[in-house]
């Protein structure tokens, strides 16, 4: 397949990118280093330093004989994305570029400004680069189990048959965002909902959780295609977070009481959902909605696995608790329904002692780079 995925550069985009051109597939990036820029104005550098795009490019393709091509370019730029998508003619366009931390679009006008901008035009230019250049083209849209927010009632994947007076029809399931970013990534999806109902778009909308992990089977080739691996308040995920703290010996810090309960799932498995999502494509007029993750945990049972696995690996880890900077339920209902991908073929590889212990062996080997500074909240929304 002819497969283009924008966001390249970043943490999921560059395994992405490698996993489908080591399946044959002809992969073109497009970034334009927003994360890379935000993440150095916030003091949020990645822990491992990982070469620019067209570097990463060349060490894959020497290593493994497979091309990658890449395009340093704005997607807020409806005129470069246009060319890009003419140009390319894509079969498969992976959306990834977006400003992704919901902290970050929390901590004030800019950083909420850029989210909001970024995200909305990136994603009406994909919509309409598509329509106008490749309208048989499948469009996939990462987009978040945090646009559910934390209902009283149970997740599903999507849609759900409201009864109403009597009668009754079909409606997106409700979303309320517990933050800017993820307000955004709902408008994204009614937007994308709008233009397949009028324009006949074939797109998937998946709802990912958190996700976890570095490691890849192209990763394992050589340390310098490791992703960008932040660890921070604003752009690290919690699970990586604890894994950084457990090795610098800084205690595991739970917001509030920790009873914050998310699905999970490891970037391998992310790997996984985006091929079998692009294996096995929508007919035109549909918007297929999947949720995203294998496994829900509070971020409490999160600690308490990291805690189990640090000292197992020698590291004595503490867990603490902190006021929590973010407006958020800390004890709620959550029960989420995520069938959709396992009946796909999804094959989950769950959290483990094994699993944690081998990102604490990677990450162990930079340990020199944490900055401590970085890993407690640096402002507070709550
Ligand atoms: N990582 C997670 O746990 C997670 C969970 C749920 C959803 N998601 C979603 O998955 C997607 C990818 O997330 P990620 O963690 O890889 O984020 P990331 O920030 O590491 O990657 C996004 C990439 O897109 C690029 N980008 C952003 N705006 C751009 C633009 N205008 N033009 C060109 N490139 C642009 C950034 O520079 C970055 O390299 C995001 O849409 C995010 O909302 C991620």
């Amino acid at each position: 397949m002819n497969v283009l995925i924008l966001g390249g550069d970043g943490y999921l985009g560059w395994p992405t990118a490698m996993r489908f051109a080591s399946n044959g597939h002809q992969v073109t990036v497009v970034d334009n280093y927003l994360k890379r820029t935000l993440a150095k104005q916030n003091k949020s550098q990645a822990l491992i330093p990982t070469p620019d795009l067209l570097e990463r490019a060349r060490i894959f393709q020497s290593l493994t004989n497979h091309q990658i091509d890449v395009i340093i370019e704005d997607c807020t730029n409806p005129t470069a994305l246009n060319e890009i998508v003419q140009r390319c003619r894509p079969e498969v366009l992976i959306h990834y570029a977006e400003q992704p931390s919901g902290p970050y679009s929390m901590r004030g006008f800019e950083e909420a400004q850029v989210t909001f901008n970024n995200n909305i035009h990136t994603t009406f230019n994909v919509i309409w680069s598509v329509i106008k250049h490749a309208p048989d083209c499948h469009i996939i849209k990462l987009g978040t189990m945090g646009e559910y927010g934390t209902p009283n009632i149970d997740i599903e994947e999507g849609w759900i048959d409201i009864h109403h007076r009597g009668r009754t029809d079909k409606f997106l399931y409700p979303r309320q965002g517990a933050t800017l970013y993820h307000t955004t990534k709902i408008m994204d999806t009614d937007l994308l909902w709008f233009y397949v109902r009028t324009y006949g778009l074939k797109v998937t909308d998946l709802m990912q959780g958190p996700v976890y992990g570095l490691i890849t089977e192209e990763s394992l080739l050589d340390d310098r295609l490791l992703t960008n691996f932040h660890y921070d308040d604003l752009f690290g995920t919690v699970l990586n977070r604890f894994i950084v703290q457990a090795v610098a010996g800084i205690p595991l810090t739970l917001y509030g009481s920790g009873g914050q309960t998310r699905g999970f799932l490891n970037i391998k498995d992310t790997l996984q959902c985006l091929e079998l999502a692009a294996a096995q494509p929508v007919e035109r007029g549909d918007l297929r909605i999947l949720n995203q993750f294998t496994e829900q945990f509070s971020v409490r049972q999160l600690a308490e696995q990291v805690r189990t696995a640090a000292r197992s690996s020698g590291y004595q880890t503490e867990i603490q608790t902190i006021k929590n900077p973010r407006k958020e339920m800390d004890s709620h209902y959550f029960n989420a329904a995520h069938q959709g991908l396992l009946d796909m073929g999804l094959k989950p590889h769950l959290l483990t002692t094994e699993i944690i212990s081998e990102m604490i062996s990677v990450i162990a080997k930079y340990q020199d780079r944490i900055d401590h500074s970085k890993v407690m909240p640096r402002f507070s929304y709550s």
